[in-house]
């Protein structure tokens, strides 16, 4: 991403502050996230400073601040999956990937996040990767499910 290609996005508007959301979503939409060289270049546009574009960015859940991995991994974080392991999946998927809630793995195979309520319970506890829902999950399944994605 060049700083070229981040003023053709910020060419589409006006430079008014109320549009700052809809900027952030071309921007990710466009590349996939928001880079801090994104931010850099709208803070002067809108003349609202970098804090507080990162304050308003990460009120809202949409806007990702890394790099997506190839797959994107979510471990529900309910109340009917926290009950039947959620936290010790999720923190199965730490290990196992070495990466953090948030983060993208090094290889960038997967980007991990911990959700609230996937809206399937019965099937707790639930793992979504990609579009895939994954029921009653556990440790062992977790492992041999994470191998078969590139
Ligand atoms: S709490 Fe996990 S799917 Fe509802």
């Amino acid at each position: 991403m060049t700083v070229m290609e981040y003023r053709n996005v910020l060419a589409e508007f006006q430079g008014e502050e109320g549009e700052l959301i809809p900027i952030l979503q071309r921007i990710q939409e466009k590349f996939g996230y928001i880079t801090e060289d994104a931010i850099k270049n709208i803070s002067p546009f809108l003349k609202i400073s970098e804090n507080q574009i990162y304050g308003v960015a990460s009120f809202y859940s949409q806007f990702r601040f890394t790099e997506p991995g190839r797959n994107s991994i979510k471990v529900c974080m309910g109340t009917a999956c926290h009950m039947r392991g959620g936290q010790i999946l999720g923190e199965a998927v730490e290990r196992e990937l070495d990466v953090k809630p948030g983060q993208t793995t090094k290889d960038k195979r997967f980007d991990f996040h911990r959700v609230a309520c996937l809206g399937c319970c019965a099937l707790a506890p639930v793992i979504q990767v990609n579009e895939d829902i994954r029921s009653r999950m556990n440790v062992i399944k977790l492992k041999e499910m994470l191998d078969k994605y590139e």
